[in-house]
């Protein structure tokens, strides 16, 4: 439960403001305080007054009967040496929603981190780990703790401490698409120690993407709880002669740290297919803001619902009411399970294009060098089926004889890069020579494809002051060289691609030898199996590295 401020600011602040309230509305339950002329209470719509607010049984979320079907998501996990394993899911095209899904883990990851005496940093875990598959386990959110617990496919293996989450996407209606994650943590002895549940919800029409806290109104969630307790709670079961307000109190200022706290409180919104809101909270919330006769009221309004009210109070609030205190996005949903229908459909972007934070979850990028060749777009197949993005750099006279092959490998997601025009050593050449080398293949990846690249990679990995700046764009070396055109037989080629690999890591191959290409689908299988996000070169630098200088790898 959240620790609330000062109880007795809380208590001057509350009891004035729920006067105010009263007169507002012309409920008259309370009389009004003077002094207050900062503070502007919402009004009610007049409809309003007939329809009912009441506290009714807590709701426990429970599987749905049917999960949506949703196809085309991107599913994530993350699994570390010590205790964490996670699991949510990102839906392509949605980039805030992503991000927020990602910094609720990020946040529980680096928590339980420090709390363990643990610097975070991604890494992949060992050869054969088999962390290809991905996402949410179907209904895993909505088990019993302990089962999370125990479940491989949902929890770390060792004995000591753990942190796992588990997802459902549990919602997906019209544009609107809600996904839940739900965190657990147990000491060394298998004791649960924390439990928490987090769901988040997005509305693909106008962007808005938020957890249950942002479908409330946020300018003054504060006002939201003293007027459903009002109707909930007090015009049934508050005697007004006992009501507490002190004529001369103008203490009215609610703190932000007191607003944070209310926020803080609400433990679940939730929705009936009518387009009600139930909304649970604390019920310090209700004691704190009130009397201790009213107090006593909201213990009986509990009780008469068959709720314990030491712990929370649900309150269901019919839609009419409900509106002017929830934010757009919250009408939305509300809307959407009213009258729900079929999950207007994944956007098709592909998963290079995909939020991705590498200081999370463990990244790789492979790199192919030399093309287009003709295998080249069986290895566009093979990145895609795998849900997995490469870096292309490419030679200006191949994108002339394979121009198809540069727009599909940007259409997959991937990177396009400059590798000259035809594989000179850029030391060796003066300034124009440079100059044509680099200008004349990125016109031509810009006339295949409509994207100038961003990064170049010197053939050989030969650099110098003057290539690096009339390239003018970073020059991007590796960190693995696989020596693929070696050809040391397909066992080794693997083994020299994934073995190695650590979070950051630049690979370098070329798409233009067919034991290669022969070899790709096994590498990725290998490094996702390690865990491994396999992305773009700007993705692993978090956008554009600076120009003007040389990168072997990234680190975290
Ligand atoms: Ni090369």
């Amino acid at each position: 439960m959240t620790s609330l401020p000062n109880r007795k600011t809380l208590l001057r602040a509350a009891t004035a403001t729920t006067a105010v309230f009263g007169l507002a509305v012309g409920l008259g339950a309370c009389s009004a305080s003077s002094g207050d002329a900062g503070y502007h209470p919402q009004s009610v719509p007049a409809e309003a007054k007939g329809a009912e607010v009441t506290v009714v049984p807590a709701v426990a979320p429970t599987t749905p009967a049917q999960m949506p079907d949703v196809s085309g998501l991107l599913g994530q996990r993350l699994v570390t040496p010590d205790g964490i394993a996670a699991r949510w899911t990102y839906l392509p095209g949605d980039e805030e929603f992503n991000r927020q899904l990602a910094e609720a883990v990020k946040a529980k990851v680096l928590d339980f981190s420090a709390a363990i005496g643990v610097d975070y940093k991604p890494q992949g875990m060992p050869v054969g780990s088999n962390l290809q598959e991905r996402g949410c386990v179907s209904g895993s959110s909505y088990l019993e703790a302990d089962k999370i617990l125990a479940d491989p496919a949902l929890s770390a293996a060792s004995g000591d401490q753990k942190l796992s989450v588990a997802c459902d996407v549990f919602y997906a209606s019209g544009p609107v698409l809600a996904q839940r994650l739900r965190f657990v943590t147990a000491d060394g002895g298998g004791a649960v120690t924390g439990d928490e549940t987090r769901e988040f919800y997005t509305d693909l029409e106008s962007g808005a993407a938020a957890d249950t806290k942002g479908l409330l109104k946020v300018d003054d969630p504060a006002e939201l709880y003293r007027t459903f307790w009002h109707f909930a709670v007090e015009e049934k079961y508050v005697d007004e002669k006992d009501s507490p307000v002190t004529d001369g109190d103008t203490d009215t200022t609610i703190s932000d740290d007191l607003m944070q706290a209310l926020l803080n409180d609400v433990q679940a919104v939730q929705f009936t297919d009518s387009g009600d809101v139930l909304v649970t909270a604390g019920t310090d919330y209700f004691r704190a803001f009130n009397s201790e006769s009213e107090a006593e009221a909201t213990q009986s309004a509990a009780q008469a619902a068959g709720q314990d009210a030491n712990d929370t109070l649900t309150i269901k609030i019919p839609l009419e009411i409900a509106s002017p205190y929830l934010s757009d996005l919250g009408v939305k949903v509300a809307q959407s399970y009213a009258t729900p229908t079929a999950w207007a459909g994944t956007p098709a972007v592909p998963p290079g294009n995909v939020y991705t934070d590498c200081s999370l979850t463990p990244c790789v990028a492979v790199t192919f060098d030399d093309g287009p060749g003709p295998q080249t777009p069986e290895v566009l197949d093979i990145l895609a089926k795998n849900q997995s993005a490469a870096t292309f750099f490419l030679l200006g006279i191949q994108v002339q004889q394979y121009p198809d092959s540069v727009k599909k490998e940007l259409e997959g997601g991937n990177e396009l890069g400059n590798h000259t025009w035809d594989h000179k050593d850029l030391t060796t050449l003066n300034a124009d020579q440079v100059h044509q080398e680099v200008e004349d293949t990125n016109k031509a990846i810009e006339d295949a494809s409509g994207q100038r690249p961003t990064v170049l990679r010197p053939p050989y990995g030969a650099w110098n002051e003057q290539a690096l700046t009339v390239a003018g764009i970073p020059a991007i070396l590796w960190s693995i060289d696989t020596e693929d055109w070696k050809i040391p037989g397909t066992e080794k080629l693997i083994a020299s691609a994934v073995d190695p690999a650590v979070a950051g890591d630049i690979i370098l191959m070329h798409d233009i030898h067919p034991e290669t290409v022969a070899a790709v689908p096994q590498i990725i299988e290998g490094l996702r199996g390690r865990g491994f996000v396999l992305t773009t070169i700007s993705n692993l630098f978090k956008g554009d590295p600076p120009s003007d200088d040389v990168y072997y790898r990234q680190y975290y």
